[in-house]
């Protein structure tokens, strides 16, 4: 299955994938960051569906199918979310059924949304982890595919804690890309072919 890869951050996560042989058919970000670089340097197309407002005039649907549509014409078949910045609107799910994922740097249910990983200190649990599970248009909630625990240590620091969490999420995020695909195109070659009787 070829992979669209949506992300806004340092895109490390991005970089895990592409170094796990992953078929990335094009990276989508949402404003300037480093996932175009790295993308741009693996040789794998790169587009900007730029935010214009993070404002209560930002047109979420309006972001949202151009994101299909971008993901679309570079056939991507499956597409995974790794830190992207912007919610998404229901069209996304209905384009893509079942075929959107997502890592996020909580045991979910435990802690949704863009603070996870400080909203985990400040609570101050001594195990949190990563979770990837097939994202729908309710944030950071549908099916689990995958978790790990990481243990939250005495002096631990959001930034530090995050690193540790991340350092799980690049090697469970690929591994569960490539199961959950693999298991999809299994299901689509053994589809009986319709036929008349
Ligand atoms: C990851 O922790 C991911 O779960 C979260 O954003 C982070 C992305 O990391 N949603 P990076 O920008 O790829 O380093």
């Amino acid at each position: 299955m070829r992979v669209g890869v949506l992300a806004s951050g340092t895109g490390t996560i991005l970089e895990a994938l592409l170094g796990a042989g992953i078929d990335v058919a094009v990276v989508v970000v949402d404003r300037a960051c480093r996932a175009t670089e790295i993308a741009t340097a693996a040789g794998v197309a790169a587009a900007t569906v730029e935010r214009t407002s993070f404002g209560k005039d930002f047109d979420r649907v309006a972001h949202t199918k151009e994101v299909v549509r971008v993901l679309q014409s570079h056939g991507a078949d499956l597409v995974a979310i790794a830190g992207y910045g912007t919610i998404l609107d229901a069209i996304m799910y209905d384009a893509f059924p079942d075929r959107v994922l997502n890592t996020h740097p909580s045991l979910l249910p435990a802690f949704k949304g863009w603070h996870a990983v400080e909203e985990a200190l400040t609570y101050g649990v001594k195990v949190t982890g990563c979770t990837v599970h097939i994202a729908t248009a309710d944030v950071d909630a549908g099916p689990i595919l995958a978790q790990e625990a990481v243990a939250v240590l005495p002096d631990d620091t959001v930034e530090a804690l995050h690193e540790r969490i991340k350092t799980v999420e690049r090697r469970l995020y690929p591994d569960t890309i490539l199961r959950y695909s693999e298991a999809a195109e299994r299901r689509r070659s053994t589809k009986p072919e319709p036929r008349e009787t």
